[in-house]
């Protein structure tokens, strides 16, 4: 499947009006484009014990392995009051779990241009599970 940030950037966009904020009234939403070609989107799930906060990113990758997807082909990150919303460092490596150093990270809002990096321009020296087998 093509690298399409637009469809990504929509699937984050529509996603994140279902972000629960109550607390901090930052919407964000996150989609990943599966190795089979699908999308899997999630948004930011807050909690009263704010420690318990999910991030988008996590709730996609939820929604990816529970379709049975664990290879990531490319991230779009969009959020409703930052034109450019950056992965947490947690998020990175959730997101490094499942994704390559080249995977493209789309971050901006969708029908505009976005901020185009990469998850190992996000997380140089990345901890993987090669780590651990050394
Ligand atoms: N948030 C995300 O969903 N993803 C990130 O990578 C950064 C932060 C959320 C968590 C919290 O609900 C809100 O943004 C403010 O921190």
């Amino acid at each position: 499947m093509a690298d399409d940030p637009q469809e990504l950037l929509t699937a984050a966009g529509a996603v994140m009006r279902h972000a629960h904020v109550p607390y901090s009234g930052f919407s964000v939403g996150a989609a990943l484009r599966g190795q089979g070609g699908a999308i899997h989107a999630g948004a930011n799930v807050e909690n009263a014990s704010y420690s318990q906060t999910q991030c988008a990113e996590a709730s996609a990758i939820g929604v990816m392995v529970a379709a049975g997807e664990t290879r990531i082909t490319a991230i779009a990150i969009v959020a409703e009051k930052l034109e450019h919303c950056p992965p947490c460092g947690g998020c990175r490596q959730r997101l490094s779990e499942f994704a390559a150093a080249d995977t493209p990270v789309y971050l901006g809002r969708p029908g505009s241009e976005p901020l185009r990096t990469t998850l190992g321009e996000l997380l140089p020296l990345a901890f993987g599970s090669g780590a651990l087998s050394s």
